[in-house]
């Protein structure tokens, strides 16, 4: 049979012309380029976000899966409800209530990873040109999706203390006088992906009355709520309203992102067309990954989980910030209370961006700030993740970085003139020019 073709597109793909307008906000995150990268074992990868799932319990799991399937083995192999599993969603409420809110199975809504939920959320609400308020910086995962709709995010300055409701307030007068629509604040109010930061209870109070008082959605994305080092965060805006917040959860950080289980809560009406998005997505979530987990959750001790995952964090944090403390006293950092991150800022005149090559030439990988903002905003900081490499490895992460970061001020100074000429070249520097990762 002869196939016949649209006019073709261009060489390397025939179909490009037909795109839909919305596709060209797909493009392959930095995170993602750089995984490939940093995958290599002789690399130190303080890049990914990845759970050390080593610490979960395996017996625990494979009990849970061997009890699942003698007792609900054909439930939980069938299609299963768009609004998620309920005896999962009545777990949920318990460990939602360790963070002191207070909802009904009735108000969840299960997704695939707390992802789909920025996703449904995106759909529901953004129209092109619509501005979407989040910190500066944000979660790289989310920025794409508002992206994908078409959307402009807009960032809001952030300090030690999270979200500044000052910014909060100028930004949505300033997009507003420019005659811009805006429809929500997405925000991470606890150990902030990727700033390492938590939003102080007293604005977390400020901003939500900022964002009633202009009619103004709040999605509050909370996969890292349970895993601080020492005491709980404070309470979660949606504890503080009902009808004004979407809330997200994830089974992703505190169980294990295999499973792909995350859940929102939202307003009875919003709660609704979330169900009908997600059934027209994908009819129903993984039943058998909800069961499992919803037998795990029965029948195991998850808050003790929770701290052995919580201790492995502590350390590897503290692994993190004794190595910057003793290798970098050039750059200045974030000092996380639970979470997986460190935000760092380097020297003047230093670009986290252009200096990736030669880190990933030393063997050490770390995700550029650009990653983090909509507008090419971030050169000077990095994020540095804590979560998976061991604390030895950590150090010895920081320590090259450290090379890399003298070799770049080496540069900057031999540039700008500050260097003296007669000062011998440190040859450990300029032996090769880094590889053009693009
Ligand atoms: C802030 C934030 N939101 C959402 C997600 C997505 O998580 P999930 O695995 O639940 O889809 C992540 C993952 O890193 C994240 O850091």
């Amino acid at each position: 049979m002869s196939a016949t073709h649209p006019t073709p597109g261009n060489n390397l793909d025939p179909w490009y012309d037909l795109y839909a307008e919305r596709t060209s906000g797909l493009s392959a995150s930095e995170v993602r380029a750089l995984f490939a990268v940093a995958s290599r074992p002789e690399v130190v990868s303080l890049a990914g976000g990845m759970p050390f799932v080593s610490a979960l319990s395996k017996d625990l799991i494979s009990d849970a899966f061997q009890e699942m399937m003698s007792t609900q083995g054909p439930m939980a192999l069938q299609y299963g409800s768009g609004q998620g599993v309920p005896a999962l969603r009545e777990r949920i409420v318990d460990v939602m209530g360790e963070e002191g809110i207070n909802a009904s199975p009735d108000d969840i809504v299960t997704s695939t990873g707390s992802q789909q939920a920025i996703d449904l959320v995106a759909k529901l609400f953004l129209d092109p040109g619509d501005v979407v308020l989040a910190e500066a910086p944000s979660y790289v995962g989310a920025i794409g999706v508002f992206r994908s709709y078409q959307a402009r995010t807009v960032h809001v300055a952030m300090d030690s203390d999270g979200l500044i409701p000052e910014a909060l307030r100028e930004t949505i007068a300033r997009e507003r006088a420019a005659g811009r629509t805006i429809k929500f604040l997405y925000t991470i109010p606890n150990f902030h992906n990727p700033a390492g930061v938590t939003l102080s209870a007293e604005r977390r109070a400020e901003v939500l009355e900022i964002c009633q008082r202009n009619s103004i959605l709040v999605i509050e994305d909370n996969p890292y709520g349970l895993l601080y080092f020492d005491e709980a965060p404070p309470s979660p805006i949606r504890s503080l309203d009902e009808d004004g917040v979407i809330y997200l959860g994830s089974f992703s950080k505190t169980l294990a992102p295999g499973f792909r289980v995350g859940w929102s809560v939202a307003p009875h009406a919003i709660k609704e067309k979330l169900i009908l998005a997600a059934e027209s997505a994908i009819l129903s979530p993984s039943s058998f990954n909800q069961m499992l987990i919803n037998r795990y959750l029965e029948q195991s001790d998850w808050r003790a989980q929770i701290g052995v995952f919580r201790g492995v964090y502590r350390e590897r944090k503290n692994a993190m910030l004794d190595a910057l403390g003793e290798y970098l006293p050039d750059l200045t950092w974030t000092n996380p209370s639970g979470g997986f991150y460190v935000w760092a800022t380097l020297p003047e005149g230093l670009d986290s961006k252009q200096m990736l090559p030669r880190a990933v030439t030393e063997l050490v990988a770390y995700t550029p700030g650009t990653a983090f903002y909509a507008d090419g905003d971030g050169r000077q900081s990095l994020r540095l993740s804590f979560c998976y490499p061991t604390p030895e490895a950590i150090r010895v992460g920081i320590r090259r970085l450290a090379n890399v970061v003298g070799a770049e001020i080496a540069l900057r100074d031999a540039f700008s003139g500050t260097g003296s000429l007669d000062e011998p070249i440190d040859r450990r520097y300029v032996s090769a020019p880094p590889p053009d990762l693009g």
